[in-house]
């Protein structure tokens, strides 16, 4: 569900043209939807309703402050990775005291400021780290609310990029091991074990996974809450999205075979809440992408048309340095004109491609697209998750700007980067 939509041959954001946005802020430019990301909030607080839970918005998918702000301003926690994001949290007006501190390889410095700052728990992941946390603590006579994360060995069936919760993994405490180390921890004295927490991957997009981890996990959840008083079941993150329209609407070969509706917070709710009900716990869950991921778009204006042999390359102005996922995770993303064109108009096989030198900057491989010619605008869907927060300089391009709409209003959340900026620092 957003709220990106064609009307009468023209997408929209909201209520405004995408076309009236690329034209004053230019391109490549990333277009966020505000009702949409306050929607998935809603809809999955309405989901998660029957149990004591609070969602910390996983925000290494989308830090832009605005984005912060929205959800700060409707209860939202966060999951942080690292001691920047969490001045992100606090300059966008989140509540620290909401926040779980995740990560392998947190420093000195990082979990300094996390004390200070008052975050709700630790997410530990290794014997080094908890031991090491103990030892910050004590010397500023403070006990560190932690939760250890443990790695239940389950397979998510996603891209193996993203796959967390298997021992080939370097995440997490292997499951085999956590009542021991619970009991090695309740002895260290400047730490309070606050609560257990699992994350098995991300874009899952049916919900046996999360079910099978969640299983495996009652009995030990249950037995460290009668042993060490433990509040709270953080069930990671993970909520898979629609990517291809075309696989949820059982157009696709693949979606025949598959015959598995999309994930939606309903049906996760449906097959999580009755397991978790009877711990009598607070349950924690850390989405990222199914807050963000279909909220946001890349605009992107095409530049040349080049056609080789058997190829058509429609060459964009925007690239890999703005967003890698094709590049990475072969991923797919939705390809729409911003404008389409008079009905008739064939489609023709192309591969839409960036200006930086490598043959991996790609944004599709001979996909049936409208004829392209140079001018036209294109939009990128489901960009507002690992986007942007993955865009690098690369080739010294400066990063794109990012907009917020909300309804009729738009204005830009961050500005476009100049090539000064991208030079600040460096000297002969
Ligand atoms: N919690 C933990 C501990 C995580 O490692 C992650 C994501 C999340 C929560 C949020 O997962 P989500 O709900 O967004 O699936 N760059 C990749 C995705 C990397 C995910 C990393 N961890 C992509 O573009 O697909």
């Amino acid at each position: 569900m957003h709220h990106f939509q064609v009307k009468k041959g023209e997408l929209y954001a909201e209520g405004v043209p995408v076309s009236q946005l690329a034209a004053t802020y230019g391109t490549p430019l990333y277009v966020y939807s505000a009702a949409t990301i306050s929607d998935h909030f809603d809809r999955l607080t309405h989901a998660l309703a029957p149990l004591d839970h609070l969602i910390c918005y996983a925000l290494k998918a989308n830090s832009n402050l605005a984005v912060l702000n929205l959800l700060a301003q409707r209860g939202s926690g966060f999951d942080l990775v690292s001691g920047g994001e969490l001045t992100r949290v606090q300059r966008a007006g989140g509540d620290a005291t909401k926040c779980s501190f995740a990560g392998v390889g947190k420093t000195r410095a990082e979990i300094e400021q996390a004390l200070a700052a008052n975050v709700y728990v630790f997410n530990v992941e290794s014997i080094a780290e908890l031991e090491f946390i103990d030892r910050i603590a004590g010397e500023k006579k403070l006990r560190a609310p932690v939760a250890i994360r443990v790695n239940p060995n389950v397979d998510a069936s996603t891209h193996s990029k993203i796959t967390t919760g298997t021992y080939e993994n370097k995440f997490g405490i292997a499951f085999e091991e956590i009542g021991a180390l619970y009991a090695r921890a309740a002895r260290l004295k400047n730490l309070r074990l606050l609560g257990v927490q699992m994350h098995i991957g991300s874009q899952i997009t049916e919900v046996k996974p999360f079910v099978k981890a969640i299983k495996k996990m009652l009995p030990l959840v249950q037995d460290l809450k009668t042993r060490h008083h433990i509040e709270f079941f953080d069930i990671g993150g993970g909520l898979g999205i629609v990517y291809d329209p075309a696989l949820a609407s059982g157009q696709s070969a693949w979606w025949n075979q598959q015959k598995t509706p999309p994930l939606t917070p309903a049906t996760y709710a449906a097959s999580v809440v009755p397991l978790l009900q009877p711990l009598g716990l607070r349950i924690l869950v850390e989405p990222g992408r199914f807050m963000v991921g279909n909220a946001g778009i890349l605009v992107t204006e095409v530049l040349y048309v080049k056609k080789t042999g058997q190829k058509t390359f429609v060459i964009v102005d925007a690239a890999m340095n703005d967003l890698i996922r094709p590049a990475f995770y072969e991923s797919y993303h939705e390809i729409v004109p911003l404008k389409q064109k008079r009905s008739g108009g064939k489609l023709v096989s192309s591969d839409l491609v960036g200006p930086i030198c490598e043959s991996g900057d790609y944004f599709c491989k001979d996909r049936p697209l409208p004829a392209q010619k140079p001018g036209d605008r294109l939009a990128l869907l489901s960009a507002g998750a690992y986007g942007f927060v993955m865009a690098s300089n690369y080739n010294t391009r400066p990063r794109a700007a990012e907009v917020l709409v909300e309804g009729a209003k738009h204005r830009v959340v961050r500005e476009r980067e100049t090539v000064d900026d991208l030079l600040r620092g460096e000297s002969v």
